[in-house]
């Protein structure tokens, strides 16, 4: 066996170079070729560590790192290219696994093989609502996920202060205005969305979601962060990293504990209704502008003593347009009972049931107050177009 290291060069011929304008071909990667030798931690991170310097994946396709698209807690997600035939470039988002979260090698694996398995059966689902999700691969041990970039921005940017203050100088004062009617709302230095966007944003996450569940998945994840807008204003769910089964058993605790539902917090397993509790604590936080409990570093307990009791008081913690609308304020109620009894039957039902979500949008639009909110969101992101790439800017800053 090959002990010594290798160095993995990409040779491209001069006709047929692609033209990578930001990033030239990267120096060589030098990767220890442990495999199939046993891997150690420290080995791995090191590859893990590798890549990311080096911007690019070389093996067993190629692919370079044009940016950082975001990070959360398994791993990096960067904007790819990839290289095709005859200089051939498309861009996909490359999800990289972070080894850090294991004890062992083995550990690592044996989930990044959960992740392949998930990835294999969800790569079906077509849905507008869904990511796709094209395939898992490994190089030097370290798994990743090559999927569609979203050009867009997750929720959790949308209301971050940053976004807002890059999109305030490129609108005109009337734009600006617009905005603050249609999109958004500045109260108490704080950005809150519209009722009206939050509802379309919450039917494309229940679109989403009914497709999952129809399809034996619970997302199991669910925070803004793990939701996308895209250019056109499509809602999009991503990170299926921590999804399960429906009815599999859970022997450790999944997701952000944030976002969770008072049965995932006290173990007893998740069901459609789970997603369903993190799906208005979404509403919420949009609505609202900021989690709710506010400050997130309580212990598990408090989290739960909070959630156990936000039903009740959704009175005080609306804001007062919100809590006006009584129908509204019901199916935030019934999304975020205590009991996954008392909650929808399904995302279906939350949408376009009876007393779901659907019923808001018809009030609006007797009212007259409804406004076509994908093209306004698109219209504001649009304000977020890097000059450079003319993609959706969302850098770390985010
Ligand atoms: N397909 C994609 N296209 C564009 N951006 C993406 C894509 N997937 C993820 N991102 C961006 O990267 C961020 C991190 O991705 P992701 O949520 O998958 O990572 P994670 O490590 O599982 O996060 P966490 O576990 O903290 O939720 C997202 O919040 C989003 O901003
Ligand atoms: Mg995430």
């Amino acid at each position: 066996m090959n002990k010594q290291k290798s160095t993995v060069f990409i040779s491209l011929e001069a006709n047929h170079k692609p033209r990578l304008k930001q990033h030239p071909p990267s120096p060589p990667v030098t990767i220890p070729p442990d495999l199939p030798q046993p891997m150690t931690m420290d080995t791995l991170t090191r590859n893990y560590q590798s890549i990311v310097r080096a911007l690019g994946i070389y093996y067993p396709v190629a692919y370079q790192f044009a940016r950082l698209l975001g990070k959360g807690q398994q791993g990096q997600v960067f904007l790819g290219l990839r290289q095709g035939a005859r200089g051939c470039i498309t861009e996909y988002a490359i999800k990289l696994y972070s080894p850090c979260l294991y004890a062992t090698p083995e550990d690592y694996w044996t989930d990044m093989g959960r992740i392949a398995a998930q990835v294999s059966r969800m790569q079906r689902i077509q849905c507008p609502n869904i990511v796709s999700r094209y395939s898992y691969q490994e190089t030097y041990g370290i798994g990743y996920v090559e999927m569609e970039a979203i050009d867009g921005v997750d929720l959790s940017r949308l209301l971050s202060r940053h976004c807002l203050e890059r999109a305030m100088p490129r609108c005109s004062q009337g734009e600006w205005v617009t905005f603050t009617q249609t999109v958004f709302r500045l109260e108490q230095n704080r950005m809150r969305l519209q009722p009206g966007v939050v509802v379309y944003l919450l039917r494309g996450i229940l679109r989403g979601l009914e497709r999952l569940h129809d399809m034996g998945f619970l997302h199991f994840d669910l925070k803004p962060g793990n939701v996308m807008v895209d250019r056109l204003g499509s809602v999009k769910l991503i990170d299926f990293g921590r999804a399960v089964m429906i009815n599999e058993k859970v022997s450790f605790l999944f997701g952000s504990p944030l976002y969770m539902a008072p049965e995932t917090h006290r173990r007893e397993g998740g069901s459609p209704q789970s997603d369903l509790f993190s799906v208005g604590l979404i509403a919420l936080q949009l609505l609202v502008g900021h989690p709710i409990p506010e400050n997130p570093d309580v212990s598990e307990a408090e989290l739960l003593k909070v959630k156990m009791g936000i039903a009740d008081k959704l009175d005080t913690i609306l804001p007062p347009y919100v809590s006006e609308n009584a129908d509204l304020v019901g199916i935030l109620r019934k999304l975020l009972a205590p009991n996954p009894a008392d909650r929808y039957a399904s995302a279906k039902d939350a949408n376009v049931g009876e007393s779901g979500l659907a019923t808001i949008d018809k009030q609006l639009i007797y009212a007259g107050l409804d406004t076509e909110y994908a093209r306004d969101l698109s219209d504001y992101l649009s304000k977020l177009i890097a000059p450079q790439t003319q993609r959706i800017e969302t850098d770390e800053a985010d």
